[in-house]
């Protein structure tokens, strides 16, 4: 069997982790909303039409923050369409999705929704059809008490108390040809900080997320960050980043998925603290990864997309991926990434949450059930407390075209000084080996530490709406903690968390 040694140190802390890592994001796509949180003729919808299945599932999932309304639809979105009475709200075309967008559910109807799950809601602003007015009236309405026409109107439409949204996002991937009113990076740049300006006058301690680029692979990627930053340094508190994955054939490539992950992260703390360095500025720009999952892109072009300038359907099928062990064990992966730049990414959004690229799934009518994804995002969600460790990994590597010599084993650990609640979680790479792992904890000697891993004789075996229950996380009886030294197998392709909700004690070492 091979063998890895993890050293961790819980002395020297990298950063505490801030609960907004662990947030989500809901588009008006596909069957995210409609069929899917929001289902009025479901036999489990409570009286404002929400699937009481799917609330449960997403306060298990462990929802920090909730983007919305969009990704690329919020390019094309008239706010004012989503609030007022509901018989009168207009229906219109989504350009982005090329469906009809019935507005049934707006932001009063959202909001309500997310009392009952308990998360926070992270605006978006349309910088693609509209601009810096719009901002402001959607400010005004969400935040201001009342006093004004549309702050009285939010109250009569039956939301007396102001939202108070803290975060709102500058626009979506404004870098993108795609993307409805795509611009420049000086374009947008001076857009984004106009409009940041103009909101923060009328309330300053806003948190501003300005785009950064749709992925690392974009031509811009880098000079759009440096550009776009130069505009909006003062202004903003954020850049986003965005990212998705799929296995284009090539699994080992894919497995590895989370170095990619890494270095795009750190190519824009770069980028941002070069700005901060020309700028002479004490201020540090911190990352909003607001989207970041596994996606069959390519399924959608060929597949999914609608066509037609006559064919606008309500709530199509889109981008319903079904997710393998070997996409959660990926997807786990990108949760260590994360975890590992908490010192800098200090908001992240899962794309998305019903449905679309989703840990959940719902059938009309029928059930709801969890995808491989829920699991290490549920887990690390729930026991990622504290602060991350820096931590140090002797392991075997293996040779992949993109990313060169990729190490087997990629994990974190977590931390908390005051509850002791400490967890660790690994991924195992190799598609053929067991890796034994013995992991060196600095000292802490866990209380009663117990072990989930996913995993599966079958790579592929995934979570179907016939068969909802196929694959979960599985106790992983192979942990064993002698003295200050915990040591586990992790069998192939396998993603893995160790947790304890206590330390017995601290060894001098
Ligand atoms: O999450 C799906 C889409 O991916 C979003 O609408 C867009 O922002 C990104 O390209």
């Amino acid at each position: 069997m091979l063998r890895a040694h993890l050293t961790a140190n819980p002395r020297t802390p990298i950063a505490p982790i801030n609960r907004r890592l662990f947030g989500t994001f809901v588009e008006h796509l596909g069957r995210s909303v409609y069929d899917g949180i929001y289902e009025p003729h479901h036999p489990s919808a409570d009286p404002e039409g929400f699937r009481r299945d799917v609330i449960e599932l997403v306060k298990e999932l462990g929802v920090s923050t909730i983007r919305y309304p969009g990704g690329n639809f919020v390019s094309g979105f008239r706010w004012e369409d989503s609030v007022g009475p509901r018989e009168q709200r207009s229906q219109r075309l989504d350009l982005a999705w090329h469906s009809t967008e019935t507005n049934e559910v707006g932001l009063l109807e959202f909001s309500n929704w997310l009392s009952k799950v308990g998360s926070e809601l992270m605006l978006a602003v349309n910088l693609g059809t509209r601009g810096t007015q719009e901002a402001l009236d959607l400010l005004e309405y969400s935040n201001l008490r009342s006093g004004t026409t549309l702050s009285d109107q939010r109250a009569h439409d039956g939301h007396p108390e102001p939202y108070g949204v803290s975060m709102w996002c500058l626009g979506n991937e404004m870098d993108g040809p795609w993307q409805l009113g795509h611009r420049s990076a000086d374009d947008y740049g001076k857009l984004a900080a106009q409009t940041a300006r103009a909101m923060r006058a009328f309330d300053p301690s806003l948190e501003l997320v300005v785009c950064g680029s749709s992925s690392a692979s974009m031509p811009t990627f880098g000079e759009w960050e440096r550009v776009v930053l130069t505009h909006t340094y003062d202004e903003v508190d954020y850049i986003s980043c965005h990212a998705y994955y799929e296995d284009h054939g090539d699994t080992a490539e894919f497995l590895a998925s989370g170095v990619d992950m890494d270095r795009f992260i750190e190519s824009v703390i770069a980028t941002a603290d070069h700005v901060k360095a020309v700028r002479g500025s004490t201020k540090t720009i911190n990352i909003s990864f607001d989207e970041w999952n596994i996606w069959y892109n390519e399924r959608f072009e060929k597949v999914d997309k609608i066509q037609g300038s006559q064919n606008w359907p309500v709530a199509p099928r889109l981008l319903e991926d079904v997710y393998t062990v070997t996409d959660a064990v990926v997807f786990g992966s990108l949760l260590i990434s994360l975890l590992k730049h908490a010192d800098r990414v200090t908001s992240a959004s899962l794309a998305q949450l019903v449905n679309v690229i989703a840990p959940i799934m719902t059938e009309p009518g029928g059930g709801a059930w969890r995808q491989t994804t829920f699991f290490p995002f549920a887990a690390t969600s729930a026991h990622a407390i504290g602060s991350v460790l820096p931590i140090s990994i002797e392991c075997e590597t293996y040779d992949t075209r993109t990313f060169g010599s990729v190490p087997l084993v990629d994990a974190t650990a977590t931390h908390d000084t005051e509850g002791g609640s400490t967890a660790v979680y690994l991924v195992n790479r190799s598609q053929t080996d067991a890796i034994e792992v013995s992991i060196d904890l600095g000292g802490l000697v866990l209380r009663s530490p117990s072990a989930r891993t996913l995993s599966d004789t079958d790579p592929l075996a995934a979570n179907t709406l016939t068969d909802p229950n196929r694959v979960t996380l599985q106790a992983n009886s192979s942990l064993t903690q002698s003295h200050t030294t915990l040591t586990i197998v992790l069998p192939p392709i396998s993603w893995t968390e160790i947790h304890a909700h206590g330390i017995i004690e601290t060894k001098e070492i």
